[in-house]
Formats: structure tokens, sequence, C-alpha cells
């Protein structure tokens, strides 16, 4: 049976400079869904690539002395080696300066000549140089570009134009009539109002520099940029000499695309192919910008994030994960290195990491590293299994929409719940009488199950992460079938093996040094902070980790207290039941404007961030906060301290020298009984 196909593409980009990490953010994006793709069942084509004609990049090349090419070479290795370096599974990449690109674009010039659609006039206007974009006299704002707000010079020169705006009735039809073309909502009404107000043709040529595709009917002129940009994803497919694989990938079925540039694709684009009479992409996304926090990310801020350091410092499945978890597709969103480590710590090194070494580490002690057979069910197991099972079709369908964030969140809901299942079972405690061997080994076989359908399900996202988990639970060499992921029970008596941790828990004050002495190139203390690394932790002490006390501990425990700790009048169990503790997660955290005792946390309680302040300056600097599980009072009165909201109060415990936090292995947002 021949595969159903999915073509997906990502612009192509400038090799004006090294790509930053908001560049990153939609290749990442495309290779999860094109891996997702696959691994469903999909005969895929990811296409990437680079656009690398133009005024800019000749100017850029003059000014270092060397040819535009030449120029063009050194970037564009730059930026394979970025893909390759962070795992990006594209089948073809496009370079706009390919013979095979340039004799189909001049091709594609003829079609729209020979229909009537190009003329020959002069054109006048505002031309913004970086953005290599013509603008009319009513779209500029005090002389400066309306995209980017740089100043824009007159350009007067002979051109070919394209009749756009005889297609601007078509285009108002595709945006009223297939709602599903572009997305989100938003860019579909801007672009229908866009088009309503009236299409001005489109300049196709240049004549003032010759970094271009030669046009075929006049000597001294090159194809402008966009007709030679936009044409690469079906350039790129052999259109129009060599139809085989155009005639199997096309109509696209996603454009992926920032959304500055959506306005180029949904309009311009299906007018190009409307004109050559060919098939319109199925859609066009536009995402949102991964920004700083003072604006956009830029090399003359200084605000830079190269995504290769961040690769070299934490492995490319963090740096993925991070960028798929933390935006939502559509909107913009702010990047700050404690955002991310924060995600990397708890998510990755917390939740994932230590739920696959203490399940590895318990196999090999409690069953000389075999995975024992599975008993009768009994207990939590049930709820496991059903959980475990539902993740893989709610993955599905929030990839359909595009959703990375919510179908990573699907997959972590499992994750926690395993976590939980292993408190709830406590093997350490079935572990010590030989009559609780039958229910230990089913719950080792649970947990070591829902690690399997965890190792599926991450795989689109973390492919390398996933194979480390297989390695572990001692299944490398099976293919990963996505199939698997709904199927509990599967494993047979496979011989774990622990390896290394697969995500190191992060010292996070002393990444956030490490970073900022990156951005200062202060190698020295960058260095300082690198040798501060944990130590690998023992079995016993990753069985340990996150293992509550038992009934039976803290029962023992109490024997050994000396004496009744004085304390406050007495309350019945009513009076202590209305009080609503929660787990929580101080995200952020930083002094108070006015008041130099208190400082201000945002802390994440499940779904919610809520701001609250706390009195413990004396005892912690913001970043000591920043990442601490907290429990919380959550249903205190807000009040108003100094200006400052407070939604709750974060529990300390009070040794008379110092404020100690407490705190939980249970995942934010749990209740606390
Ligand atoms: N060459 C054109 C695209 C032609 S497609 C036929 C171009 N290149 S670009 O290098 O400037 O941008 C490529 C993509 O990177 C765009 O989709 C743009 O939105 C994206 N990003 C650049 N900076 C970004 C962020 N800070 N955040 C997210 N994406 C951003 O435009």
């Amino acid at each position: 049976m021949t595969k159903k196909t999915y073509y997906i593409s990502t612009p192509i980009y400038y090799p004006s400079s090294n790509l930053h990490i908001g560049h990153t953010y939609c290749t990442v994006m495309a290779d999860a869904m094109a891996r997702f793709k696959r691994i469903t069942g999909y005969d895929v084509m990811f296409l990437t690539g680079t656009d690398e004609h133009g005024q800019k990049i000749q100017k850029a090349a003059i000014e270092k002395g060397t040819t535009p090419q030449v120029y063009v070479d050194k970037i564009v290795e730059g930026i394979k080696d970025l893909w390759s370096s962070m795992e990006i599974s594209y089948d073809d990449f496009i370079r706009t300066t390919e013979p095979r690109h340039i004799k189909r674009v001049q091709a594609m010039f003829m079609k729209m000549y020979e229909k009537g659609d190009v003329y020959k006039s002069t054109y006048e206007g505002w031309y913004c140089t970086p953005c290599e974009a013509f603008w009319t006299e009513t779209q500029i704002t005090d002389g400066k570009c309306p995209d980017c707000g740089r100043p824009v010079e007159k350009a007067k020169e002979a051109a070919y134009f394209f009749k756009l705006s005889k297609y601007q009735d078509r285009l108002i039809e595709l945006f009223e009539t297939n709602p599903e073309f572009l997305q989100p909502d938003s860019r579909r009404h801007e672009m229908l109002n866009f088009v309503k107000q009236g299409l001005e043709d489109l300049c196709i040529s240049r004549s003032s520099f010759d970094w271009g595709i030669p046009v075929p009917i006049e000597e001294g002129h090159v194809v402008y940029v966009w007709l030679d940009a936009l044409s690469n994803y079906i350039t790129a497919l052999g259109y129009p000499d060599d139809l085989e694989k155009f005639n199997k990938y096309w109509p696209c079925d996603v454009h992926l695309v920032g959304k500055e540039i959506v306005r180029f694709h949904s309009v311009i684009w299906p007018a190009m192919l409307m004109s050559i009479e060919v098939e319109l992409p199925k859609k066009v996304l536009g995402h949102g910008w991964i920004l700083m926090e003072g604006g956009k990310m830029s090399k003359s801020k200084g605000n830079v994030v190269d995504p290769v350091k961040l690769i070299e410092r934490y492995g490319v499945d963090a740096l993925k994960y991070f960028l798929l978890r933390e935006y939502t597709f559509g909107q913009d969103g702010i990047f700050t290195n404690e955002v991310m480590l924060n995600r990397m710590n708890f998510d990755l090194a917390n939740d994932l990491g230590n739920l696959v070494s203490r399940t590895v580490a318990m196999i090999e002690k409690y069953n000389n590293a075999t995975l024992p057979k599975q008993n009768d069910e009994e207990g939590p197991d049930t709820e496991l299994k059903a959980v475990a099972t539902a993740v893989a079709a709610k993955v599905e369908v929030h990839m359909n929409k595009f959703s990375f964030s919510l179908a990573l969140e699907e997959i972590w809901i499992l994750i926690r719940r395993t976590n939980k299942y292993i408190d709830e079972t406590a093997p350490w405690v079935l572990a010590k009488d030989e009559k609780d061997k039958a229910r230990l080994d089913t719950v080792l076989y649970n947990l070591a199950e829902s690690i399997r359908i965890t190792s599926v399900l991450i795989y689109p996202f973390m492919h390398t992460t996933s194979q480390k988990i297989r390695e572990q639970l001692g299944i490398a060499d099976q293919p990963v079938l996505w199939e698997d992921a709904s199927n509990f029970g599967i494993l047979g008596q496979v011989t774990v093996k622990k390896g290394e941790a697969i995500f190191p828990r992060l010292d996070i004050p002393k990444e956030l040094a490490a970073l900022a002495a990156m951005i200062e190139g202060n190698e020295e203390s960058c260095n300082q902070a690198n040798s501060t690394n944990n130590a690998p932790l023992t079995i016993e002490e990753i069985i340990a980790n996150n293992a509550p006390l038992t009934i039976e501990e803290i029962i023992a425990n109490k024997e050994n207290e000396a004496t009744v700790v004085p304390g406050k009048p007495e309350i019945t169990i009513d009076d202590f039941d209305k009080i609503d503790l929660k787990v929580g997660r101080i995200v952020s955290c930083q002094k108070h404007p006015k008041a130099d005792k208190l400082l201000v946390s945002q802390v994440r309680i499940g779904r919610e961030t809520r701001q609250i302040v706390s009195g413990v300056a004396k005892y912690y600097t913001p970043e000591e906060m920043t990442g601490q599980k907290v429990i919380v009072v959550a249903n205190l009165k807000p009040i108003n301290l100094r200006g400052e909201e407070s939604k709750g109060m974060i529990l300390f415990a009070d040794n008379g020298d110092r404020l100690e936090f407490v705190t939980t292995t249970a995942a934010d947002g749990e209740g606390v009984s």
C-alpha cells in the first residue's frame, strides 16, 4: 500500500549572518512535525534551505572584500552545520544559487510572462534594503520601513511587474471560503483586510544590482527577491521540468513561516501560483516570534542567543524540548535563561530523568536487572494504565493543530502520574518483605512499561533521549512504533542497564552566571561554573531520591523525638481542613521594589502562575528562591504588600537562625493533605 504523503516547509533563511535561537524555532517545530508524521505512517517531504540573492548580501560581501558566492557559501556551511548539530531531519535543502533553482525560476518567469501577467514599467518607491521590500508612500511612516522601522530610500528604475492586482478577487474568495488556508485566524482576517484595501502590482525585477537570477527576456535585470525565494517550494520538487516529486508531494501540506512573512506566503505566493496554474498549498501557518525582554533579538542590542552554545552546554534535546514546550504556537514569547533552565531542570532532570534512573536502578537492585513478569492488577495500576494508553491519541489531536506545547504537556501528565505511582506503591517498602515480591514485580513491570510508552511518545520531539531511555530499558534494537504507545504490557523479560543520567540536574544560579559570562565572553568564570557540576548519584541515592518516608518510618522516627515541641493552641481537623495547601514551583523571583525585607515570587501551581510576596530577603536571594519547589497556602486572602499583590503564602521551616524551604517531590499543582 502506498503511504499518504506529507510535505512541510520552513522559510528559506537569509545567509546574511549566523542564525540565532529565533530562527531555530521554526525549524525545530517543522522537524518535530516531520518526525511525528513519519512515525504515524506518512511519506514525508521536509524542505528547508537558504535565500541567497539580493542587494543586502551583495553589499555585505563587498564590505568583506569577497564575492557574494564565496560569502554565502561560508554562511550556508554554518547553517547546515547548525541543522546537523540540531539533528534536523530535512529531506532536501535548497539553495537559491543552485542551477536547479535558477533554471526553474527562469521558466516560471517565462510562464507568467507568456500568460500576460508580467509587464515592464518604471518602479518608483521607497526601498528598505535590510528587508528587501518596496513600500508605497502611504505604507511608510516618518521615512521608516513599516516592518523593521529602519530608514527607507527613494528608488526609481526600469523594472518588470507582476499583475498581482489581477488576482485580488480570487484571493478574497480564497480567504473567505477556505479558512484553513491561513491560520491562525487573526492573520487570516488581517490578510483579508489587506487584500480588500486593493493590491498594487508587484515589482519582480531589479537592474541596480546584479546578484540575482538573470531575467530571461532582458539582460541587465535580475529577478527580484520574492519570486526567487517563494518559488523554492516547487523548484525543489523539480517543477516544471522534472515532475516526479512534484506530482507526488505538491500541493504542500503546510508552509510554516514567521508572522512577518505571512503576507508574502498567503497573498503573493498564491497569486503567482494562480498565474502559472499550479494548485495552491493547503495551508500557511504563521508562528509568533521569540523575543528578548527588551524586544527583538539583534546583534546591535547584544542580546542574540546563540543556539550552538546552548546545545554544547545542555544538549540538543533539552533545547528542542524547551522551544516546543515553552511557546504557544502563533503567539510571541519571551526568552530568558531562567525560564529555559527551569524547564530543563524541572521537566527534564526531575520529572523525566529521575523517573528513568529510579526505575532502572530499582529493577537492577530488586530483580538483578531483569524485568519481572506482571501479576494481578491492583490499586493505582488501573489508573496508570488508563492514563498511559490514552496519551498517544491526545498527542495526535494536539499535533494536528500544531499545539506542540499541549502535546508535550499530555506526555508530562503521564510522566508525573508515573512518578506519583512510585510514591503510592513505595517499591522500597515492598522490597523489604519476601511476601510482597509478586506485588513488587508488578510495580516494577508497570513502571518500565510506562517509561517504554514515554520513549515512543517523546520520539518526535527528542529522538536521542527516546533512544537513551530505550537503551536503559534494553530495547534499543527494537523499532519505535507509534502504535506501541497505546498498548500496555508489551515488554518481555528484558535486561535493563543503568546509564548516565539522561538529563543531569542543573545548578540554576551557577548556570545563570555561566550564561551571563558567555555573553560577556568571560570564559574563565564560565569554566568555574562548569566545574561545579554535581557528582553522579549512587544507586542507593537514586532510589532514595524523592522517596518519601513511609508511615512506618514516620512512626519509627517519632520514637526518637526527645520532647514534644511547644506550639500554638490545639485545633480540630476541621480547622486544618480549611487550609488549601498546594505544591508550587517558584519560576522567577525578584526583590520588592519598595521593601528591602520582601521578595516577590512568581509561583507556578499547576497551570496557574500567581504572585506571592514573602519576607525572606534576609535569608535568600531571588536566584536562590527561583526554581524551588514549595508548599503554598493557596486560599489565603490576597493582600497588597507595599504596592505588590500577594496571593498566598510560601511555607518555610524556622530553625531559629534560618528559614528552610518546606518542600516535596510531588508535581506542582498537586494538593497537600
Ligand atoms: N528569506 C526570507 C524568507 C523567504 S521564504 C520563501 C526570510 N528570511 S529570514 O532569515 O529573515 O527569516 C526566516 C524566518 O525566521 C522567518 O520566518 C522569521 O519569522 C524567522 N525568525 C527570525 N527571527 C525570529 C525570532 N526571533 N523568533 C521566531 N522566528 C523568527 O525572511
